[in-house]
Formats: structure tokens, C-alpha cells, sequence
């Protein structure tokens, strides 16, 4: 499974990148506002660090204004996946820069018709947010399952990119059920490192160890 990183934080990247744990990067005008950076000078700087998809997402809501602000997002780097939202202008700008070649990352999904919608427009990504879900009481892990269900019951090749994720848990869930990558914050990764029984355990060695007084240097 594919791991993106859901920021616009450049160092926050960079740091997870020199781990092997970037495999791309999603960001949206939420995240480009949080950085406090332009959208096209921050972008830039991402795709210059990491190799995989970039996601940039347009901010028309209608199509032509979709498919003239992807192809201008298109000209910071050729890893760059223009995002657009799932409304059928957007699927009308995924059809017409995929079939430019564009990778297309279709956010904003909520259900596996949408998704099934995005992958006939010929998306590359789709991402499914499982956290707004369960913000009203539905259960964001049933739809990636789905869409996992469906995709495969036809072939589809758009990759289920399970986005909105706030635990370690819908990490394990995703991977379990088979969604093709995540993207999380940079803590939600860090926090996959954590087990209390991993802090417990190294307490009652280096407790040990200084009992013992064992050194190796
Ligand atoms: O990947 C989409 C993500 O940024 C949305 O996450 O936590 O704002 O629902 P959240």
C-alpha cells in the first residue's frame, strides 16, 4: 500500500520522505491555506522533493475554468495530479485531462456511485474521506470497502486513495480491506510507530540495562 502525505508543510514532508514513507503527497486549499504559502511556488517545492504524485487541487467549479487551471497546474511538474471535486463539472475536467494524459485525482467522494462515476471519467485517483463519514455517524470504512467491491467486480484501474484519515486504525483498515494508498497527516503516520505495549516493554528493558549497567559502546 501506497502511503501519501495529506500537507502542505514542507519540512513535515521532507522529514517522512527521508524515511522511505512518501510515496506522494495530497494537498487541498484547506491544507495550501494552512500553510500560508502561494499555492503554485508551495506545489513547486513539494514536487521538487518527492518523486510520486503531487495533488493540486483547482479551484473553479466549473469545468472549462477546472481544465485551465489543471493544465496550468500541470506546467509545475510532471508529477502533479490535478484534484478536482466530484460534482459532474469535475467530472467533465477529469474526462478531458485524462484524456490529455493527466493524472486526475477525484476528491470529495462519499459514496461508490460517485466513485464508480469518477473511474468511467477515467480518474487515476480516487479518494473516498472516510473521517467526514464517521463525523456524521455513517461508517467511512463500508464505502472504501465497496468501492474496493466494485472496482474490482469490473476492473477498474483508478486507485482507491483513502483520504480524511484521523486514526492509526482506519490505516490498518484500509490496508486490510485493500484500498491501493492513504493519505494521512504527518501525525497520523508518526503515530502508526506507537504501541503501549512497545513503550512498556523498552521501560522494563532499559530498566534493566541500567541495573545490569550493560553497554555495547
Ligand atoms: O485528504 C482529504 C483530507 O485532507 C480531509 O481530511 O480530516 O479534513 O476530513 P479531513
Amino acid at each position: 500500500m501506497k502511503f501519501f502525505v495529506d500537507t502542505a508543510d514542507v519540512p513535515a514532508i521532507a522529514e517522512l520522505n527521508e524515511l522511505g514513507m512518501v510515496d506522494g503527497v495530497t494537498t487541498n486549499p484547506s491544507l495550501i491555506k494552512k500553510s500560508g504559502r502561494d499555492i503554485l511556488e508551495v506545489t513547486k517545492e513539494i514536487c521538487d522533493l518527492v518523486a510520486g504524485p503531487v495533488s493540486a487541487e483547482v479551484v473553479a467549479t466549473e469545468a472549462d475554468q477546472m481544465i485551465a487551471e489543471g493544465r496550468k497546474l500541470r506546467e509545475i511538474a510532471e508529477n502533479i495530479a490535478v484534484k478536482v471535486p466530484l460534482t459532474w463539472d469535475g467530472l467533465k475536467a477529469c474526462k478531458v485531462l485524462s484524456d490529455e494524459g493527466a493524472m486526475v485525482n477525484v476528491t470529495l467522494c462519499f459514496s461508490a456511485n460517485q466513485a464508480l462515476l469518477a473511474a468511467k471519467a477515467g480518474a487515476t485517483f480516487i479518494s473516498p474521506f472516510i473521517g467526514r463519514l464517521d463525523d456524521i455517524n455513517l461508517d467511512g470504512m463500508q464505502l472504501i470497502e465497496d468501492i474496493r467491491t466494485v472496482y474490482d467486480n469490473y476492473g477498474f484501474e483508478t486507485e482507491i486513495l483513502a483520504a480524511s484519515i484521523r486514526t492509526a486504525n482506519h490505516v490498518a483498515e484500509s490496508a486490510r480491506i485493500g484500498a491501493d494508498v492513504i493519505t494521512a497527516p504527518p501525525a497520523v503516520i508518526k503515530a502508526l510507530a506507537s504501541h503501549p505495549l512497545t513503550d512498556k516493554g523498552l521501560a522494563a528493558f532499559l530498566a534493566d540495562i541500567k541495573d545490569a549497567g550493560i553497554k555495547i559502546l
